[in-house]
Order: C-alpha cells, then sequence, then structure tokens
C-alpha cells in the first residue's frame, strides 16, 4: 500500500477524484460551506450521524462530491484511539469494494497531531493486510493508495513519516509470525535475517550449530537437540550511531515451532505455537523500520531460533545443562524452554556493553492469564528503563504493564540438583518465568516484554499483530541522543542510563 502526505483545503477535498473519500469527523458539527461540511451538518441536524467514535454514514454519488465513495467516520474527541478505530472501521467497510485510491481526510482535525496522523497512516494499512504465502490463489489486495490530507504538513509530516516506516515493518513481522512452521524454520528466519542486511546500515551475521557449541551456549543447544531442523543464532546489527556510543540490544524469542517437547502440549490449538517466533519476528520488523527511519543509535538484535519437538534425542524432566553464563539449569519442564534459549542470548549480550537490553517473548500463558490481550506483560530492573518503555507503549497505543519482580518470587526455581530449575509451581507463572531470565541479566539494564496475549490474535481473527513492534520503535527512537554542541562533548562518554526522553 502507497501513502501520500498532502495539504488539502475542504473545497478541495470536494473537488479530488478517488475511489473513496473517508472523512474523520470530531466535536461539533461542521459550519463550512463546502459539500461535504454540509453534508455532515445536515446528518447530524437530523439525528442520522454524530462525530461520536464508531458511528459511521456512507454515500455513493453524492452530488458536489468528486469522490464515488463518501465516508463519514466519527472520531469522538480526536485522540490517536479514536483516530485508529475511526480509520480502521472505514478501511474494513472499503474492503468489500472496488475501491483502489482511497483519500481520507484529517483536516476536521487539526488537533490530531503526529501520533494522530500516524495512528491514521497505521490503521490503515492494518485494514488492509491479507495474507498470502501459502495459499494458491493469493486474495486480491483491492486498496492501493492512500493520500491522507490534513491542515498543516508541519505538523504532520513526522508523524506520517514515522507510520509509513512503521508500516513496512508492522508487514514484515505479520508475516514472518503468521507462516505456518513448515515454511518459517530457523533456517529461513535466517535467510529473512540476511534479507535485511542489504538496507543501509544493517549487518547481519547468523551462527550455526558449530558456532553455538564453540560459544558454550548450552542451554540453548539443549532445547534444539529434539529437532531435525538446525538452530540458528541471528545477530543483526543497525549501525545508525556513533562507533564508540552504547547500542541497545533487543533479544526475540525464535522458537518456530513449540510442542512442550517430552513435557507436550495438548492437541488442542497446538497449531498457534508456530507463533513462538513472534519475538524474533518483531525484532525482524523492528529493524525494518530502523532502515526506513535511519535514527541515530545503534541497535542489536539477537534471536536464538530452533524448534521444541519430542525425539529419542530431546532433552527429558530432569535433566541438567550448563547454560553459556555456567550457571546449570535443571529442565524440569521441557516445555519451559523459552527462557532455555533466552537465557544464553542475555549472557551473549554483555560482549556489545549494551545501555540496555529488552527481550521479547511469546513466554507464558500465565501471562495471557494475566493480562490478557490488551497489554503487554512489562518486567524491568531499571526504573528509568520501565519508564521510557512504559511511555513508548501509551505514545505508540500499543500497550504495556509493568510487574513486580520481587525476589521472593524466584523461591520456587531453588532445586537440590542444579544451580537453578527452569520452573516454579503454576502461581505467578510469568514473574516467575521473568525471575530465571534476570538471574541472567545481572551487567546491565534489562527489561523483559512477554507478548504471549498480545503477539497473535485466536479464534477467527486468527493472525500476527505484529505487535510490540510500534512500542519497539518509538522506544528506539526516544534513545536518541540529543545532538550537543560539538565543542568539548568527549565523544565515547557512555551513558549511565537509558532516559525516557523524546526525540532531539
Ligand atoms: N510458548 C509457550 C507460552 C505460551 C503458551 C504462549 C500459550 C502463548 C500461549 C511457552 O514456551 C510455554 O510453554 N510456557 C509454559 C511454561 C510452563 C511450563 C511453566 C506455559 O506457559 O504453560
Ligand atoms: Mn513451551
Ligand atoms: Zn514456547
Amino acid at each position: 500500500m502507497d501513502f501520500e502526505l498532502k495539504t488539502l483545503t475542504p473545497a478541495r477535498i470536494c473537488t479530488e477524484k478517488c475511489d473513496a473519500l473517508i472523512v474523520l469527523v470530531s466535536g461539533e458539527s461542521p459550519t463550512g460551506s463546502d459539500a461535504v461540511s454540509k453534508m455532515v451538518a445536515l446528518a447530524i441536524g437530523a439525528g442520522d450521524f454524530e462525530s461520536k467514535a464508531g458511528k459511521m454514514l456512507c454515500a455513493y454519488r453524492a452530488p458536489g462530491i468528486a469522490a464515488t465513495r463518501v465516508l463519514f467516520a466519527g472520531a469522538g474527541n480526536g485522540s490517536a484511539k479514536n483516530i485508529r478505530s475511526a480509520v480502521h472501521a472505514a478501511m474494513v467497510a472499503l474492503k468489500n469494494t472496488n475501491a483502489r485510491r482511497v483519500l481520507l481526510s484529517l483536516c476536521a482535525l487539526p488537533q490530531a497531531g503526529q501520533e494522530g496522523v500516524r495512528a491514521a497512516v497505521l490503521a490503515c494499512a492494518d485494514a488492509a493486510y491479507v495474507y498470502s504465502t501459502t495459499k494458491s490463489r493469493p486474495a486480491e489486495q483491492k486498496l492501493q493508495r492512500v493520500v491522507v490530507a490534513v491542515s498543516s504538513l508541519a505538523a504532520s509530516r513526522a508523524g506520517f513519516d514515522k507510520g509509513v516506516g512503521l508500516v513496512k515493518g508492522l508487514a514484515l513481522t505479520r508475516e514472518w509470525a503468521n507462516r505456518p512452521a513448515n515454511h518459517a524454520t530457523p533456517t529461513l528466519l535466517a535467510q529473512a535475517a540476511r534479507e535485511l542486511g542489504k538496507l543501509r546500515k544493517i549487518k547481519v551475521e547468523v551462527l550455526g550449530p558449530k558456532e553455538v557449541a564453540k560459544l558454550g551456549m548450552g542451554s540453548f543447544m539443549a532445547v534444539a537437540q529434539g529437532s531435525e531442523e538446525p538452530l540458528r543464532f541471528i545477530v543483526l546489527r543497525y549501525d545508525g550511531g556513533a562507533k564508540a556510543e552504547a547500542p541497545v540490544v533487543l533479544i526475540g524469542k525464535g522458537i518456530t515451532f513449540d510442542t512442550g517437547g517430552i513435557s507436550i502440549k495438548p492437541a488442542a490449538e497446538m497449531d498457534e505455537m508456530k507463533y513462538d517466533m513472534g519475538g524474533a519476528a518483531s525484532v525482524l520488523g523492528t529493524f525494518r523500520a530502523l532502515a526506513e527511519l535511519q535514527p541515530a543509535l545503534n541497535v542489536v538484535g539477537l534471536i536464538p531460533a530452533c524448534e521444541n519437538m519430542p525425539d529419542g534425542r530431546a532433552i527429558k524432566p530432569g535433566d541438567v545443562v550448563t547454560s553459556m553464563s555456567g550457571q546449570t539449569i535443571e529442565i524440569l519442564n521441557t516445555d519451559a524452554e523459552g527462557r532455555l534459549v533466552l537465557c544464553d542470548a542475555l549472557t551473549y549480550a554483555e560482549r556489545f556493553k549494551p545501555r540496555a537490553v529488552v527481550d521479547i517473548a511469546t513466554l507464558t500463558g500465565a501471562c495471557v492469564i494475566a493480562l490478557g490481550g490488551v497489554r503487554s506483560g512489562m518486567f524491568s530492573s531499571d526504573d528509568a528503563l520501565a519508564q521510557a518503555l512504559a511511555a513508548a507503549g501509551d505514545s505508540s497505543l500499543d500497550l504495556c504493564w509493568r510487574m513486580p519482580l520481587d525476589d521472593e518470587y524466584a523461591d520456587g526455581l531453588k532445586t537440590h540438583f542444579a544451580d537453578v530449575a527452569n520452573v516454579a509451581g503454576r502461581a505467578g507463572g510469568a514473574i516467575t518465568a521473568a525471575k530465571f531470565l534476570q538471574r541472567f541479566a545481572g551487567k546491565f539494564a534489562w527489561a523483559h516484554l512477554d507478548i504471549a496475549g498480545t503477539a497473535w490474535k485466536s479464534g477467527a481473527a486468527k493472525g500476527a499483530t505484529g505487535r510490540p513492534v510500534p512500542l519497539l520503535v518509538d522506544f528506539l527512537l526516544g534513545q536518541v541522543q540529543p545532538v550537543r554542541p560539538a565543542a568539548k562533548a568527549p565523544a565515547n562518554k557512555r551513558p549511565a542510563k537509558p532516559a525516557s526522553r523524546t526525540r532531539a
């Protein structure tokens, strides 16, 4: 889908030829003398339409309006959230028509701001998305072009550009997360990463079983040993900042299929465990967006990718393995495999002397019980980092919620047979998983996002959401250092803590 940003007057919106015109309406009845304003005022006066969020009214070949179809959509108070739902509803309504070129008018919402414009762009792409990779006859994607009309370019340009960059990232994340496990093996995931390596400022390196063994990643290898598919450890770099600037490291859980291993899962809905690489897909999508947005910072992406399968060679409950950190782990439940691949990636992250490390994982069913599909679980040992992530979630409408890390939650991980067990009891399962990870994240500011409830939707709307790419991108853009005057600022000074600054 192509996007363009334009300033248009209300009169020009009426004369612009297109297949569909979407007009967002907020606040009081419009008073303008153009055909669109008059029509909206008439409908509101007759009680047939309101600017309340969720209201919609459609017309076909309306007099005085050049667009074939017109959709008025109520955007309530004009908040980014209301804009998102109004645009989404209008675009879904257009999906079943022959409309190809859409004009989306935000002119009546001068308060929309950068976040509102971005929300509009994202909602368009979201509503138009269709998965087609493994269909023999892909559904035709009719909606092709959206012109976003605003009253001021200056107040919209940055938000629009961010939105268009994010759309590319979200599409990549959804695509890879949605692919079935036999079309998204660790090897194929690594190939997708290598493709990203062709983009500006991105470099990619892929390690295989031999290199991973040499690094001593005994915990990651233990999960992979029950599968015929060889593991991959993917390292991405986005070098947009000064060489000496410490990077932010993103780690994505890349279990391309999670059967549970010998602690095998029940059959019902097991297909959804193809989404267990949603964290990895979000890291790939974030890098895709970085390539578009080119911010001045350094980012490293780490993806431990493998399958979790039952097999003659698979790990058994009670097995003890040695992680890259040297800590021994008793694997009491082979289905708690995410933390086993992440812990070695956390240790690997130390070599980058990162300013912050954020891991993203479809880690626990318990997090789905705790927070449902609305907010991702967020855990952090660092208050500034936690605040920055929460703020990024709010501004991008990709919400998260901070969860506790009291040391008492780690009590259940004690065992007689190793330094730590990989599971505690059922109680507080999302938190005990985070406590396990925290043992491997002592050397840097660290946060963990449990996206088990937010990375995909189940049921009739089954599909990847692309979350938390918007949150991650806003967080990263907030990490760009304000440009200091060239005078005497030591170039290699490492910032002590990530801050919740907005972009300079
Ligand atoms: N990938 C799952 C978590 C998951 C389950 C995400 C359902 C979304 C929906 C993870 O590897 C897992 O199996 N976790 C176990 C942990 C338990 C054995 C301590 C779980 O949540 O049941
Ligand atoms: Mn599992
Ligand atoms: Zn899993």
